[in-house]
Order: structure tokens, then C-alpha cells, then sequence
């Protein structure tokens, strides 16, 4: 497959949508917006919503790739994530498909494994292929992802590389996203990494920094060419000192998906 150079980002009015549209151009590619939020100071960003099947037509068309970040990234009813999350995706795809784009990025999340414990001493690390064990209808609704794209890599040739990201922000802000944390450095790397790399069919990898408190198995996406350059463990000190080290018997301090065991943050429209 050729380098893509055009690449429809989805969700890109978003947290990570904006970070993205701030790192990615200096890999060289041209980003084509599509959020159903009118994206600041982008008059050309397609304002549409995932339902709208015509809208998606145009929007894939003729793009090399796509980086699918749009939907609901919180907990909600199972009706909205139905419509948003779940529909949403699959219309992407057939879109992709109808179209021929050969590559999309999908933005999966810990929270599709968030009720697997957390290592622990000298457990080993989460690997890709532990079983899935959503904490959330988010969560869920991050499974069919995976599973859609494995199955449009099977029955159309779709390639995808499905990133549990952990958590994207500037910097870590509790004593878990020192384990999970991905800076926006990090990700954009290991976004280019999932756009150029030969031959990923589905491929499944955990996104996060190279924490030393990490929690999961970075080897899948390693294999992409991913070399994460930072580590959260400059924050440590302060957050450990501030939140106090982590309760194993807390269940939010025990699984891997935190906050969402036990009280998921809820999406506010
Ligand atoms: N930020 C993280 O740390 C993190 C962690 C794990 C997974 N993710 C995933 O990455 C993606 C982006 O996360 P984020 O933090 O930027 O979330 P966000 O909520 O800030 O952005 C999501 C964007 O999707 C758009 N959107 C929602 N429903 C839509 C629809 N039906 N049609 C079109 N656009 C729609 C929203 O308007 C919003 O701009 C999400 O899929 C999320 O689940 C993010």
C-alpha cells in the first residue's frame, strides 16, 4: 500500500481530534474534517453527523485513510452508543468499502478489556489478546468496533488497526493514567505508525506512552513501528503525593478500566 497522504479524521472538533489536527500535518498529510460539531477555524470541515450515509459517502471519497475518533467517548444509554457508536461505525465502513479506502485507524479503548484486573507486583503485561471484558456500554460498543473491522478485513480486505488508547491528554492528572497514559506526541505516532505500516490486515494494539508503570503489552504496536518517546513517570511523585498510592481493594483501583467500574463518567448530551 502506498503512504496515505489524504486522511479523513473523524471526530475532529473533539479532545483528541484537535491534537491530532495539531500533530498530524507535520507527517505530511492532508486532514479532511468531519464532525457533527462545526470544527473552530475550519469553514471547510464536513459538519455531519455518522447517520447521514450520504455525507460519509462524500466524505471518504477519494481519501487514502481514515482515522475514525468520532462517537460518543463516555458512558451513556445503550440507545445513544446504538446509534452513535455502534450504527455510526458500521456506516463508516460501508462507506469505506463502497469507496475503496484501504486503511482506518479506529479509536478503540481500554474500557472494551476495562473489567480485566490489573497486573500487579510481577504479573506479566495485559497481552492484545487477553479476553474482552467491557466495563461499560461504551466499552461494548468499542468490541463491535474491533470486531466490524475484523470482519471487513476478512470478508471486504479492509485493513484497520484498532488502538486501545488508554488516555490522551496533555498530561497524566490521576495515579492510574501514569499506568495508562498517552501523550499527544505518542499518539500521533503511533497513528502514523498504524497509516504507514505494510500489511496489518486487523491489527489489535493498546495505545500508551512508554509508562513505567505500564499496564498492557506495547509488542503489537511495536510491530507497526511505534517508538513511544515519553514516559509518565515524571508526574509520579506529585500525584502519588496529592491522590496517595493505588488500593487494590478499591474495584476502581483493581481493573484496568478505573473510574468507569465503578462510576462512569456519563456523556453530557
Ligand atoms: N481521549 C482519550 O483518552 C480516549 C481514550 C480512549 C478512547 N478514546 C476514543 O477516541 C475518540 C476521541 O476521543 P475524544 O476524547 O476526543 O472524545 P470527544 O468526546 O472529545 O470527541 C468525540 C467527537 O465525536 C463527535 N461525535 C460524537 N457523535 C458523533 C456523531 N454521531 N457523528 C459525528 N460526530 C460525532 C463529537 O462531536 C466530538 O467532537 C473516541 O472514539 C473515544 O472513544 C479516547
Amino acid at each position: 500500500m502506498p503512504a496515505p497522504r489524504t486522511v479523513l479524521l473523524t471526530g475532529a472538533a473533539g479532545g483528541l481530534g484537535t491534537l491530532m489536527r495539531g500533530l498530524l500535518p507535520a507527517y505530511g498529510y492532508e486532514l479532511r474534517l468531519f464532525d457533527v460539531h462545526p470544527v473552530d477555524g475550519e469553514p471547510d470541515a464536513i459538519t455531519a453527523d455518522l447517520a447521514d450515509t450520504d455525507a460519509l459517502r462524500e466524505a471518504v471519497r477519494g481519501v487514502d485513510a481514515i482515522i475514525h475518533l468520532a462517537g460518543i467517548s463516555l458512558e451513556s444509554t445503550f440507545d445513544k452508543i446504538l446509534r452513535a457508536n455502534i450504527q455510526g461505525t458500521y456506516n463508516l465502513y460501508e462507506a469505506a468499502r463502497a469507496e475503496g479506502v484501504a486503511r482506518t485507524v479506529f479509536a478503540s479503548s481500554n474500557h472494551a478489556v476495562g473489567f480485566t484486573p490489573r497486573p500487579r507486583g510481577d504479573d506479566p503485561l495485559i497481552p492484545v489478546d487477553t479476553p474482552r471484558r467491557p466495563d461499560t456500554y461504551y466499552g461494548l460498543s468499542k468490541c463491535f468496533g474491533e470486531d466490524l473491522a475484523q470482519l471487513y478485513w476478512d470478508l471486504h480486505g479492509l485493513e484497520t488497526v484498532s488502538v486501545r488508547i488508554g488516555s490522551c491528554f496533555a498530561e497524566p492528572s490521576t495515579v492510574r493514567m501514569l499506568s495508562v497514559w498517552l501523550s499527544p506526541e505518542d499518539c500521533a505516532r503511533l497513528f502514523h505508525a498504524a497509516l504507514t505500516a505494510e500489511n496489518v490486515g486487523h491489527t489489535v494494539v493498546y495505545g500508551s506512552s512508554a509508562n513505567t508503570r505500564l499496564w498492557w503489552d506495547l509488542t503489537s504496536a511495536r510491530a507497526l513501528g511505534y517508538e513511544p518517546q515519553d514516559d509518565s513517570e515524571q508526574y509520579a511523585e506529585k500525584l502519588v503525593a496529592a491522590q496517595g498510592p493505588l488500593d487494590p481493594a478499591r474495584p476502581d483501583h483493581a481493573y484496568l478500566g478505573g473510574q468507569f467500574i465503578t462510576d462512569p463518567p456519563r456523556w453530557p448530551h
